[in-house]
């Protein structure tokens, strides 16, 4: 009886408890309703905290009502080190050293959506374990300039190859309970002037080039939050644009999720209540200086909103707008329920990092075989030569940069798979010796007194008795390199590489070039070079990834994700002057138009008949694929129909091996111009050799369309279109017609 009582007394405690848990706490109510609940019990002030930051990377929550704050953290190669409250100085932790996973151009060289899923799930894992709720990135800005000095942070030039490969990464990400911040939304596709630039462009280029990758990511990947662009378009910056955050973003995709300012992207709170802006960070206001009491009191969203709500200029409607969107990404992330504790620099992680490496690397040329390297010449001899191969390129670059718990160099990585052959070095040039961002250092000393001639005589000289050269360089994350905020100076390799290569090339005929760096780079030696492989920066596996490549542990199938051009005039922005601008004589606005619309890359490359140094989607394996008869189930297409086209591909080498097959659409006669052709889907096939599959594809209407900027609609004209496929978009290997 008294055990029964007890129980009694126990249930009805316990129910009790249950009902008085409010309702924005019980999560196993529905969310909106949450909300809803929340929304009502703040105060005035409370909202206001909400929507800005209350340090460097943090923004409150309501501890009066134990609603946790949010912690975001760069993003998107891996979790940034801790800075101080209010400085970007390291906070001098010891347990904030992470894996650095390739660069997101390498992962959108790997072509393969499983690789991306592995990533986000990877890089949210550690995201979690560190305690961070907002990962900011992945990034998808449009490669439209080689210049630009921030492309290896996104996914290339093709806006359906990058809307393919966010995807992934976001849901990733997310089953963790960590959100992602996609950026920079949008039109940030270069770095110099990035706070003053006001992108003119047609509607077309914005909606078929610029705008799918970050739609998938909203409506496809469910990203719960997005990160506004530095730069303006329309005259207004893209952190509070009403175009593109109320009428795009939210109105046309229904984006339920918060739009998070780019640090310092906030310039007027007026816009900010207006325009589309939810979470305010970064900025330096007046009144904001390092470490002063209540500086992020004096955010564009914080006491000047608030004190315009009291003097009646402005109501709350988007007030609360704001603060749903906030909670809804708080009660996503921070207070969501039942998370895993994630993990940190764990077996798994670098299995993945090196695995993503593996599969974006991209063997451009392989003239008799060079490569792989022939592990049975046991008393071989190798001759590394460049400053990229014993240079840690996690630290730098700017917001990206990172502080990893190890990092194997390509020169190490190539000495662990060598076996018993030899492995010297020679330095070969010097290029930039600095190792220090935002007080992370590498604490290598790569300081070399020797001049450039010097330098290339050790090369030269120790090249001869070779048996393989491997040049190791290319860019790295210095300022003007492949670094934020800064832009190159030129598509030409830097610090003479360009001489050392000829030097090589001029002794040994087996010369490997490895190219290290997120852009497109001039190679005026490409023909006196039998190998060059595009190496991408890849992390903390980085020499691992590159040496099982050389040596044949994995067949290369990355593919390129953008255009190399042979010269900069070359590329559409560049041939047609627009790049970076004309500033205006009254203002510190620079005027950049994208005078080649939707002309860019392989777009304009086919469409202008200029021929690349290497094409979009090009890369080559140890083996080779055949590809046979490309058929379709239709000659013509309905309105609402599809039609399946199907190839044969043959491995008909000696080693197994992946091939991206390519499927392009051509729209030779329409009433507005079309490009050449264009990337409507791909697929990555794993083929034993001699095996053989029928890879299809369905094209369907949306793939014949292009946009219609009177209408605002995706318009396909009826009429005959070519189906392409093919190993890159200069290797076209089938071609069907068919009617619309
Ligand atoms: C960059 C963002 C980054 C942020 C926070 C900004 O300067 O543009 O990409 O996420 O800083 O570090």
């Amino acid at each position: 009886m008294k055990l029964f009582s007890t129980l009694l007394i126990t249930a009805v405690a316990s129910a009790a408890s249950l009902a008085s848990v409010p309702v924005y706490r019980n999560a196993a109510l529905p969310m909106e309703q949450r909300i809803e609940d929340a929304l009502s019990r703040l105060t005035l002030r409370e909202k206001i905290n909400i929507i800005h930051a209350q340090s460097k990377f943090s923004s409150p929550g309501v501890p009066r009502l134990g609603i946790p704050g949010l912690w975001t953290t760069d993003g998107p190669h891996g979790i940034r080190p801790e800075v101080l409250w209010d400085q970007w100085d390291q906070a001098g932790w010891t347990n904030d050293s992470c894996v650095a996973f390739p660069a997101l151009t390498c992962l959108a060289a790997s072509w393969n959506p499983e690789v991306s899923a592995l990533y986000g799930k990877s890089i949210g894992e550690e995201a979690l374990y560190r305690g961070k709720n907002v990962l900011l990135g992945p990034g998808v800005n449009i490669y439209r300039t080689p210049l630009n000095g921030r492309n290896f942070e996104y996914m290339g030039e093709d806006p359906l190859l990058a809307a393919r490969m966010v995807v992934p990464y976001i849901q990733g990400v997310q089953r963790n309970g960590v959100a992602v911040c996609v950026k920079h939304y949008a039109l940030n596709n270069n770095e110099v002037n990035r706070h003053t630039t006001n992108v003119i462009l047609d509607d077309r280029a914005l909606y078929e080039i610029y705008l799918p990758a970050f739609k998938a990511a909203v409506q496809q990947g469910g990203a719960w939050s997005i990160m506004g662009a530095y730069n303006l378009c329309g005259d207004e910056h893209l952190c509070h644009n009403n175009r593109f955050l109320n009428k795009i973003l939210k109105e046309e995709w229904g984006f339920d999720g918060a739009v998070i300012s780019d640090w310092g992207g906030v310039h007027n709170t007026d816009q900010a209540i207006r325009n589309g802006v939810d979470l305010e960070f970064g900025s330096w206001t007046n009144g904001l200086s390092e470490g002063a009491k209540n500086a992020y009191d004096m955010y564009f969203m914080a006491l000047p909103y608030l004190q315009k709500i009291q003097k009646g200029e402005v109501g709350t409607k988007e007030l609360d707008d704001k603060v749903r969107r906030v909670l809804r990404l708080i009660f996503r992330t921070s207070m969501a329920p039942c998370k895993e504790p994630g993990e940190l620099c764990s077996e798994a992680h670098y299995a993945a990092a090196r695995k993503i490496g593996n599969e974006g690397i991209v063997l451009l040329k392989n003239r008799g075989g060079v490569l792989p390297i022939r592990s049975d010449a046991p008393q071989g001899r190798i001759l590394v030569v460049g400053e990229n191969a014993v240079k840690m390129m996690t630290v730098g670059g700017g917001s990206s940069s990172l502080k990893v718990q190890h990092e194997v160099s390509p020169l190490d990585g190539i000495r662990a798979a060598a076996g018993s052959m030899t492995v010297d070095y020679a330095r070969g040039y010097v290029g930039d010796i600095g190792g220090e961002y935002n007080g992370v250092v590498t604490g290598q000393n790569l300081a070399d007194s020797r001049t450039p001639e010097q330098l290339i005589a050790e090369a030269v000289e120790k090249a001869k008795v070779a048996d393989y050269v491997i040049f190791v360089g290319g860019l790295n994350k210095a300022g003007h390199q492949d670094c934020e905020d800064t832009d190159r100076h030129g598509l030409e390799l830097p610090y003479s590489q360009d001489a050392v290569i000829e030097a090589l090339a001029g002794v040994n005929p087996n010369l490997v070039v490895v190219n290290i760096s997120g852009n497109a780079v001039a190679m005026p030696w490409v023909d006196r070079v039998p190998a060059i492989v595009q190496g991408w920066y890849l992390g903390s596996e980085a020499g691992n990834s590159i040496a099982d490549v050389l040596f044949g542990k994995v067949n290369p199938s990355g593919k390129l994700p953008m255009t190399f051009p042979v010269a900069l005039k070359d590329n559409g922005a560049h041939a047609l002057g627009a790049y970076p601008g004309v500033k205006r004589p009254d203002s510190p606005i620079v005027d950049l138009e994208y005078k080649e619309g939707i002309l860019v890359g392989y777009r304009w490359h086919d469409t202008r008949k200029v021929k690349p140094l290497f094409a979009f989607g090009h890369g080559l394996s140890y083996t080779t694929f055949a590809y046979g008869k490309l058929t379709t189930d239709a000659k013509e297409m309905g309105a609402d129909g599809k039609i399946t086209v199907s190839i044969p591909v043959t491995n008909t080498g000696a080693v197994a091996g992946a091939e991206v097959v390519q499927l392009y659409i051509s729209d030779p006669k329409c009433s507005v111009p079309r490009p050449a052709k264009e990337l409507k889907n791909f697929c990555k096939v794993y083929l034993q050799p001699g095996e053989t599959r029928t890879v299809t594809f369905d094209v369907a209407r949306e793939d014949l369309c292009f946009f219609d900027a009177a209408t605002h609609a995706w318009v396909a004209e009826p009429g005959e279109f070519v189906v392409s496929v093919g190993g890159s978009s200069d290797d076209i290997k089938g071609k069907a017609k068919f009617r619309f």
